[in-house]
Formats: C-alpha cells, sequence, structure tokens
C-alpha cells in the first residue's frame, strides 16, 4: 500500500478517515499494518502490501481461486492481443487523454486486465476486489508506479466519496446478491463531472437459453476445486466437440450453444494452446459463480438515469454496457 492512498480511504462503517498503526514497511510501501478509525473502534488490517477489508473467506471465493490460478491469461501483455484494451476503450467511450493523470477506479478487478489497461493510459488506478484476486492483481501489475490495490466489498466501498473522475465495473454486477444495489454503490464515488461505465451480461432471450443454465443448479455448489478438476478433464474433449459443430455450414455456430464451454474460435486471434487455457478459465466462470443474474437495457438505462447521470447511452460491446456522465 503507498501512503498516498490514505487520502482517499474511509472506514467503510462510519466513513471516518484511517490511520496507519504499527506500519511494517518494504521499498517504502506499507507491507503490513492496522488501518484505524479516528474513534478507534474499526479496525482492518493491511497484508502483503494490500487494505484488507472484507472477510478471509467470502461468497467469491471461486473467483480468487479462478484469478490466481490464472492470473496471467487475459492480460494483452501475456497474450499478445489488445482483447482487453478493445473492450475496455469500446465500453467505456473515453480516451488515453481523457484518464492520464486523473483518478480511476476499478471494481471488481480480478487479476487486473482492465486496470492494466487504464494504469498503461497513466491513470492513478485503485483496482478493488472482493476476493483473493486482489493478490493476482498487485503481482500483475505492482511495477506501475500509479497502482493501488483494495480488498473490499461494492456494497461497503472503503473511499471518500466523489474520489473518481472515472469509475468502472466490467463482467461483475451480476455476480453480486443484489445487483441494483450493487450498482446503486457506485454513482456516489463519481466525482461531479466524472463518468461511470459498467456492463452487464443481457437479460434476453438468447442470454437465458444458454446451456450453462442448466449445469449452474448443480455446478455452483459444488466444492470449487472439484468442479475445476471436472472441468480440467471435460473442457478439452467439449472444447474440440464445439470446434467441429462450428465448422457445420450456417447452423454451426447456433448448435454449437448447446455445448456447455467457452469457444472463442473465430471470435479472438488466440492460438490452440490459449484457445484452450480460455476454455477451461471461462467454463469455470460460467460454472462456478454463486450469482449470475442478467439485466435488461431498460433497467440498467433507469439506474443510470435515476442515479442522475446524463449523456446515457445503452449498447452492445461484449456485454450490454451503460455508461453516463455526472452533472
Ligand atoms: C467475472 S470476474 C471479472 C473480473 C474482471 N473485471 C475481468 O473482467 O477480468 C467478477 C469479479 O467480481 C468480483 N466481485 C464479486 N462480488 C464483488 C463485490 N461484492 N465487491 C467487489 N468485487 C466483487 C469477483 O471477486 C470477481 O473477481
Amino acid at each position: 500500500m503507498k501512503i498516498e492512498l490514505l487520502e482517499i480511504l474511509r472506514c467503510p462503517k462510519t466513513n471516518q478517515k484511517l490511520r496507519l498503526e504499527v506500519p511494517e514497511y518494504l521499498n517504502g510501501l506499507v507491507r503490513s499494518a492496522w488501518l484505524v478509525s479516528e474513534d478507534g473502534h474499526q479496525r482492518y488490517p493491511v497484508r502483503e502490501f494490500i487494505p484488507r477489508f472484507v472477510p478471509e473467506s467470502n461468497y467469491a471465493d471461486n473467483f480468487g481461486m479462478q484469478w490466481n490460478k490464472f492470473r496471467q491469461t487475459q492480460l494483452d501483455s501475456y497474450s499478445g492481443h489488445p482483447i482487453s484494451a478493445n473492450r475496455f476503450w469500446q465500453a467505456t467511450g473515453w480516451n488515453v487523454e481523457d484518464i492520464a493523470g486523473k483518478w480511476v477506479l476499478d471494481v471488481g478487478c480480478g487479476a487486473g486486465r482492465f486496470a492494466e489497461v487504464a494504469l498503461q493510459a497513466g491513470a492513478k488506478v485503485v483496482a478493488l476486489d472482493y476476493s483473493r484476486a486482489v493478490d493476482a492483481c498487485l503481482t500483475n501489475l505492482r511495477h506501475y508506479p500509479n497502482l493501488h490495490v483494495v480488498q473490499g466489498d461494492i456494497y461497503s466501498l472503503p473511499f471518500l466519496k466523489a474520489s473518481f473522475s472515472f469509475v468502472y465495473s466490467l463482467g461483475v454486477l451480476q455476480h453480486t446478491p443484489d445487483v441494483a444495489r450493487a450498482f446503486a454503490a457506485l454513482p456516489g464515488m463519481v466525482a461531479e463531472g466524472g463518468w461511470l461505465c459498467t456492463d452487464f451480461y443481457w437479460k434476453r432471450l438468447r442470454t437465458l437459453l444458454h446451456s450453462k443454465y442448466l449445469f449452474r443448479p448443480i455446478t455452483k455448489h459444488m466444492p470449487q476445486q472439484q468442479l475445476f478438476h471436472f472441468l480440467e478433464k471435460t473442457v478439452p474433449a467439449l472444447l474440440k466437440t464445439s470446434q467441429l459443430i462450428g465448422r457445420i455450414p450456417l447452423a454451426g455456430r447456433y448448435l454449437k450453444r448447446l455445448i456447455p464451454v467457452a469457444d472463442y474460435t473465430g471470435v479472438y486471434p488466440l492460438d490452440e494452446r490459449q484457445l484452450r487455457e480460455w476454455a477451461l478459465l471461462d467454463t469455470f466462470d460460467m460454472l462456478g459463480p454463486q450469482y449470475d443474474s442478467p439485466q435488461s437495457a431498460t433497467t440498467i438505462r433507469q439506474w443510470m438515469s435515476g442515479a442522475g447521470f446524463n449523456q446515457v447511452e445503452v449498447f452492445q460491446a461484449n456485454l450490454l454496457v451503460v455508461r453516463g456522465h455526472k452533472i
């Protein structure tokens, strides 16, 4: 943790400022300490350079496991393709000059695929996640001097209100237990004149017919290690089947959706090894999460407009995106 972060860190329960107690430093960074509220009643640990505001084990443990196992897979700097960058710029509509030097909040950062894009643009990025994914994110991106990583909960964000010129949350909100309440936590973080962008699984027939929903009632309750080992064995064959079906003229691209596997053949320019790795990662990502709640375009537009944002746009860019400007 960098000391600079204390300016905007707040106690998630009382909103009070936090002070450092018994800090241990390494190379100018706080490696371990206690963050203590002004009245001394609330204490949060800093462990392995990361302030931690959540219980050690929680409903997002599957994501902690996933992002530590596939720490680098979806980082553009590792895949060699601008897949995350394209999605980030397309969804947000921001550009490098907008965010350079600005405070940017990434809610649900995972292993940091989008934080990497914002950091490369020169933003001061706070990457927050509920799960142990934060450790993967810090390991991936610690060489960026403008990076801050926090383990926290969208439902009680540990920051001073209106601290961020840009807030985004990509691939996250549908995986929280109450999506409306999770969205509602974000507008308050945006500074006046700032921008908010989030995306969602799109609630439409095509999404709801996805074969993952047949299996999720079982797989989301399985011990996550067991599910992962099962998928390690089955995903290569499922991927091959999906690729074969995908080659059937005309009908193939529709029929392959019956196979519960994340098949990016022809979608991203990945080689065979990468296709297998992404298939295992994203099939686990489809079947493991406790929550998976798609949203309609009307609902998310209402949420953004209802929070007092203007220039609200809803469109498809990978997922269903909503973005807006805070007046
Ligand atoms: C599908 S992953 C997406 C990660 C990253 N945004 C990406 O696209 O690679 C969803 C992330 O949301 C995080 N998450 C779930 N509930 C959360 C909460 N209550 N607060 C913050 N993050 C949460 C999970 O831990 C997980 O890393």
